[in-house]
């Protein structure tokens, strides 16, 4: 497998009104999934679009193993691409659809059946498109990007329409398709699923770079770490009781108090010294929402 390193450098794209892509630069590295996030309308598309040479940049260079995708001799041994819901001849079955690629990049006619195992579409291989379902779609589009075993996966929103039984398998094929080495760069707006998948996030807005970085580096480096959620008919009893403990204590109403700066077993500890009656301790991480949230407040999605 060939180096699958993609390097964004200085890329930039003006539309008559809109700086779609400004200045954007990051890497995203071979064997891991990267995560490219950020609100609508701030340029992950058409990014991704001037990476795979669909869209000339005004400025900046995208190079996947070090080359340009143009200069690429076999690019669809390097590079695969689902960029929307895939289109495909609605008369044609999802086997023989798979089948004119394989003609048209040189590839065996074998790699159809192959690659339709891989993505779980077997069942319905010999049926038209136009019968497909939103997620059989989004597996025959990725059953094409895969048919000449690139090193290199680039996926534009790929859990669109699918089930959350359709999102589970594809969170495990990407990450068992980066632990094979290759390098999975994959843009989506559900930020829990993120969460699970990615190894990396690239975030931006506006069409600038806001963070990159791995999933934990980022979301550590935003917020004030765990805090534990108490639910107590006495709040104002147990935040005496914590008091000298260097706990940080918020009330959230309803009940509920945020204390930060103790663990769960030390709230626990100091309720029962002081005879405070507990509904709930539960202990909150942050998470990536939370971060992308902070992050990209304020920098207008639709421009
Ligand atoms: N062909 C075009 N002509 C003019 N403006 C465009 C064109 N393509 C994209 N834009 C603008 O560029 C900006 C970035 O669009 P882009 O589709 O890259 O965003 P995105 O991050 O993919 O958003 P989403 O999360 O909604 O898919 C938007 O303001 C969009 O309107
Ligand atoms: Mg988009």
């Amino acid at each position: 497998m060939s180096d699958g390193r993609i390097v964004v450098s200085g890329l930039t794209k003006q539309y008559r009104t809109v700086t779609a892509v400004d200045d954007l630069s990051f890497t995203v590295e071979p064997g891991r999934v990267t995560g490219f996030l950020g609100p609508n309308g701030a340029g992950k598309t058409t990014s991704l679009r001037m990476l795979l040479d669909l869209v000339v940049p005004t400025s900046g260079t995208a190079t996947i193993g070090g080359h340009r995708y143009v200069d690429l001799p076999e690019p669809t041994r390097v590079v695969g691409a689902v960029l929307e819901a895939s289109a495909a001849h609605a008369g044609r079955t999802g086997r023989n659809h798979l089948r004119a690629n394989c003609i048209a990049a040189g590839l065996p006619l074998s790699r159809a059946d192959e690659v339709l195992e891989l993505v779980g579409l077997t069942p319905a291989a010999d049926r038209k498109f136009k019968g497909y379902s939103l997620g059989m779609r989004q597996r025959l589009g990725i059953a094409a990007a895969m048919l000449g075993d690139p090193a290199v996966l680039v996926l534009d929103e790929p859990a669109n329409g699918l089930d959350p039984e359709g999102i589970r398998w594809m969170r495990e094929l990407l990450r068992g398709l980066a632990a094979e080495g290759r390098t999975v760069l994959v843009s989506s707006h559900l930020l829990n699923e993120m969460q699970a998948l990615a190894d990396d996030v690239v975030i931006v807005a506006a069409g600038r770079l806001v963070r990159q970085g791995p999933v934990a580096d980022v979301v550590s480096s935003l917020s004030d770490g765990d805090h534990v959620e108490v639910f107590t008919p006495e709040p104002e009893k147990l935040r005496a009781a914590l008091q000298g403990l260097g706990a940080s204590v918020t009330a959230d109403g309803g009940g509920s108090l945020a204390v930060a700066g103790v663990t769960a077993a030390v709230i626990g500890r100091a309720a029962h010294a002081a005879d405070v009656v507990l509904h709930q301790l539960r202990t909150e991480h942050p998470d990536l929402e939370e971060v992308f949230l902070q992050l990209t407040h304020g920098k207008a999605a639709i421009r």
